[in-house]
């Protein structure tokens, strides 16, 4: 069985759907290619024609693309604050849909998605490719099998930088109303694999963020946050875009009771430590860093999301799921705006943070 898809936005990322594409050619095939900017969307055809031989249709306006192409699902790779309607449309017209991360800039819009693609029993997963990565999947394996024990704290740090010329490139990002800073834009995968990795629910956060050399953006470049885990375990983010002068590296760490693991390189793509008892190693401590810090998981990540529809079962990343990350983000945000505590989850929006100033 081959599902037929459609792509909307044809930007900076969308050579990651490309190559996803391109490998699971044998369970997908895409029929229309959309971008407001037409160009782009002939240059992605023009990319698909090259590597498999057949050119997608070419759309600048994806609602009469949605009229138009008879497809299964869609993947939606715009600007994060397009991602809501974008998706509450596709799945009006009943595709299954694919969105990058973060799925939304409100919890009002998140619960709203998730509802509505649970309501019309269609799949709705999210972009978060780096639960994919081998050395994250052979952590998660330890945690399901409780080897761990009590886990004490865990941390997430994600040192990159982004220039003037990244946020020249497109004047979303940076914005409150469609992006945030780099909590919600670079950080989201590593706060997602941190509260994936503790566990259980989160009961309040502490944040303090900053624009510390970033005068051309709206929102942060520097984001701290403590995470108070209901079962006890604190859970500490480091999110900045401002390292000199250019990416370090995106490193996790699980600290518990009988376990030790610290998972780094460019984007948490290498075991550093890996101690359990009588296990002081692991083959994955030798692996090399990918080319870019978006890593190489859309490639699983569509794998799954298309044996999904195809076996009518949830995609391994849900709306449900997508939304957790974002839930302790925008509760950094709020806490910062309010100099205080924050009891999770918060009702809260990006948005919101217009009345922030630095
Ligand atoms: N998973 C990852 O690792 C990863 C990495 C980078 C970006 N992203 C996410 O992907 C999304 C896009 O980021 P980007 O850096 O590729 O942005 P980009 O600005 O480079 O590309 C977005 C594209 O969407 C197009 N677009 C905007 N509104 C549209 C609409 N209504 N219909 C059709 N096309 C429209 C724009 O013209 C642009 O070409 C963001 O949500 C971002 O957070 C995810």
């Amino acid at each position: 069985m081959v599902l037929r898809m459609a792509l909307i936005g044809c930007g900076r990322i969308s050579s990651k759907h490309v190559e996803a594409i391109v490998e699971n050619s044998q369970i997908v095939r895409v029929e229309s290619v959309c971008d407001l900017v037409i160009e782009k969307a002939e240059k992605t055809a023009d990319q698909i024609n090259e590597r498999l031989g057949y050119r997608p249709k070419v759309y600048a306006d994806y609602k009469q693309m949605l009229k138009e192409v008879d497809i299964d699902f869609v993947a939606i790779a715009t600007p994060s604050g397009t991602h809501y309607q974008i998706t509450l449309d596709c799945l009006d017209h009943g595709k299954h849909v694919l969105v990058e991360k973060p799925m939304a800039l409100s919890t009002v819009h998140m619960s709203e998605m998730t509802t509505v693609a649970r309501r019309r029993n269609l799949k709705l997963g999210v972009c978060f490719q780096n639960r994919f990565n081998p050395p994250i999947q052979e952590l998660r394996k330890k945690l399901e099998s409780n080897a761990f024990g009590r886990i004490f704290h865990g941390t997430i740090s994600v040192r990159w930088n982004r220039n003037q010329d990244y946020y020249k490139q497109a004047s979303w990002r940076g914005t409150w109303d469609q992006d945030g800073g780099v909590l919600m834009n670079q950080s989201i995968h590593g706060i997602d694999l941190l509260q994936w990795m503790m566990g259980g629910k989160p009961r309040r956060v502490l944040g303090l963020i900053k624009n510390m050399n970033h005068p051309y953006i709206e929102s942060e470049d520097l984001g701290i946050g403590v995470v108070e885990f209901e079962s006890g375990s604190v859970g500490i983010i480091e999110g900045t875009s401002n390292i000199y002068d250019r990416n370090l590296e995106e490193v996790l760490s699980i600290f518990g009771e009988k376990g030790t693991v610290k998972i780094g390189g460019l984007a948490v793509n290498r075991i550093l430590v890996w101690r359990f008892p009588n296990e002081e190693t692991h083959p994955y401590m030798n692996l090399s860093d990918p080319d870019t810090v978006y890593g190489k998981g859309h490639v699983a990540l569509y794998k799954d999301f298309c044996e999904s529809v195809m076996q009518n079962r949830d995609p391994y990343v849900t709306g449900e799921e997508g939304q957790k990350a974002v839930q302790i983000i925008l509760g950094v945000y709020k806490s910062a705006l309010e100099n205080r505590w924050v009891d999770l989850p918060v009702d809260f929006s990006t948005e919101q943070m217009k009345r922030w100033s630095f």
